[in-house]
């Protein structure tokens, strides 16, 4: 076989990195970049055309190509192989596979792809030995900066040492002066401008090596997570590397590994929704007599099974529009889920309590002669559930990560409603990724995005009821540390409510006439992990 070169272009044809294994000009490859979209016939899963003279063995990669450029004479089979290899090798090296990250890593991309093929010929090498091989690299540029990094603090010490012997000899003089009378005056300046060079040598003088004041987790706890570039490949010899030299090698990029198991700050209190989100729920238009009913629900799950904690927050308004109708009385569902005592219910100090167990849960005044406020929401009623129920989570999620022996993760992650009442809109499932890594989704029910900024996979879903209750999504990627993919998180806004709260039918107080009305119940997720 015979690679002439392999490039990743964009849709247009433009080149972003071209490695040519033969001589080749650069007129030439850009031209045959250039006309390669134009090869490709529309609406095909193809991936390899051919011209008189060559074959394109291409792959897209979000908004570009990844191409081989190969004579007509190549193997294909095993050029789609080292295709593969590359595309790897792309999504193991930058964070997404957009030009500028292209550009970022180019180096290193460029430096990879040349493991894999040496003039045009594949070299019988897989990801892992690519991966090792710029570690090591990168593992002795390390090397040389911390030499590099040593003389210049030993210079450093050195010039203090010559200022400070320097002043105690001016000292001396001026002491000697004074008393001795006569002598000169010798000032600053002789002497200080040329210090010698500092010795080579590989050792770590006393004054550079700080305290340990970020306390790592030792390498064993936790692998260090494969990151984006070459030169951080080599995380975990470096802190050998460290632990050797009895210190810190200063960092500039700080990743500061956490404990396993433990969320990053910023993994709390995003995915929140603003107030009043209610996202595709549809609107209720409201009579003149309108309940509003509004949950907010907190959970931690465990992603072995169980609950951290589930808090659930509710509260009920009614609004009367007409003083004519503002003396009623609402008559509540029967509870249906059972949440034992830990649900408690308040109500206005003006409203009665609820009768006995058994009996209907009505909201009325205690005065039966008064009248609800007109035009103004009422709070008539507040509840609120804080324990470790797992059987009351209304949405379980599975998320599953398998290690692969070759430095990849199968993950495989699915959901179900476990809570026939709500229907669940906008659920939006938001996975963390290894840095450095994106995904390969080799199925999915919703859709799916990667979030820069989160540097997470987004996994959206419209709509989750009764008949819709589940579906998975599944990917690989690079990294084996199966804590990188928690805390997952969730959130959604569903209609109905979780504790069961619902008006079934609403009375004149005095007469017992029926009356219409609206009721607007809406749950929505605060924070919602699976850690
Ligand atoms: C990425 O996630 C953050 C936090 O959840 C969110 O605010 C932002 O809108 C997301 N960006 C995209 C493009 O989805
Ligand atoms: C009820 O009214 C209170 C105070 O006006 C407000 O904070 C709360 O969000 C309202 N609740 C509902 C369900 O509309």
């Amino acid at each position: 076989m015979v690679v002439l070169a392999a490039s990743i272009c964009t849709k247009g044809g433009k080149a972003v990195i071209s490695r040519q294994f033969r001589d080749m000009a650069r007129m030439r490859i850009e031209s045959l970049l250039a006309s390669f979209p134009k090869l490709i016939p529309i609406g095909t899963q193809h991936t390899t055309v051919e011209t008189s003279d060559v074959r394109y063995v291409y792959q897209p990669l979000e908004d570009l190509y990844i191409v081989l450029i190969t004579n007509k004479a190549s193997n294909i089979l095993q050029d789609i192989d080292t295709l593969h290899l590359f595309a790897r090798i792309v999504s193991d090296l930058c964070r997404s596979a957009d030009e500028r990250e292209i550009l970022k890593n180019s180096f290193e991309l460029l430096g990879a792809f040349d493991e894999v093929v040496s003039l045009g010929y594949k070299e019988g090498v897989n990801l892992m030995q690519v991966r090792s091989i710029l570690e090591m690299e990168s593992h002795e540029e390390k090397i040389q900066e911390i030499i590099a990094r040593n003389k210049e603090a030993e210079a450093k010490e050195e010039l203090k040492r010559r200022a400070k012997q320097l002043e105690m000899q001016r000292r001396e003089q001026q002491r000697r002066a004074q008393g001795g009378g006569g002598g000169s005056y010798m000032g600053m300046g002789g002497g200080v401008t040329g210090y010698s060079p500092v010795p080579q040598r590989f050792d770590v003088p006393e004054t550079v090596t700080p305290a340990r004041n970020s306390s790592p987790a030792p390498s064993s706890l936790r692998p260090p997570a494969f990151k984006g570039s070459g030169m951080k490949l080599g995380a975990k010899k470096k802190d050998q590397l460290a632990d050797a030299l009895g210190g810190e090698i200063h960092e500039s990029e700080s990743p500061v590994p956490s404990a396993p198991g433990t969320p990053l700050p910023s993994a709390q209190a995003d995915l929140a929704r603003p107030k009043g989100y209610r996202g595709s729920i549809p609107p209720v238009t409201p009579d003149s007599i309108h309940i509003a009913i509004k949950e907010q629900i907190s959970a931690s799950l465990m992603r072995e099974g169980g609950l951290t904690s589930l808090e659930l927050k509710g509260d009920m308004n009614l609004t009367v529009a007409e003083a004519s109708r503002a003396k009623i009385k609402l008559t509540l569902a029967p509870a249906t889920t059972d949440f034992g005592a830990d649900l408690q219910f308040k109500q206005h100090p003006n409203v009665a309590k609820f009768g006995e167990p058994g009996t209907d849960r009505t909201i009325a005044l205690k005065d039966p002669s008064k009248s609800f406020p007109v035009n103004r929401a009422l709070e008539v009623l507040r509840w609120r559930y804080t324990g470790r129920d797992e059987s009351l989570v209304p949405l379980s999620i599975n998320c599953w990560p398998t290690p692969s022996n070759d430095g990849t993760c199968d993950v495989n992650i699915e959901y179900e409603l476990e809570n026939d009442v709500l229907s669940l809109h906008d659920v939006l499932i938001s996975i963390p990724l290894p840095a450095g890594s994106y995904p390969t989704v080799s199925s999915h029910s919703g859709t799916w995005t990667l979030n820069a900024s989160t540097h997470s996979l987004d996994w959206s879903i419209p709509l989750v009821t009764a008949d819709e209750r589940s579906g998975s999504l599944e990917f690989s990627v690079g990294g084996d540390d199966v804590d990188a993919f928690f805390p997952v998180k969730v959130a959604f806004v569903a209609e109905g409510s979780m504790a069961g709260v619902q008006v079934v039918s609403a009375h004149h107080a005095g007469t017992g006439a029926e009356e219409t009305f609206s009721q607007d119940t809406i749950l929505s997720s605060e924070e919602y992990i699976v850690a």
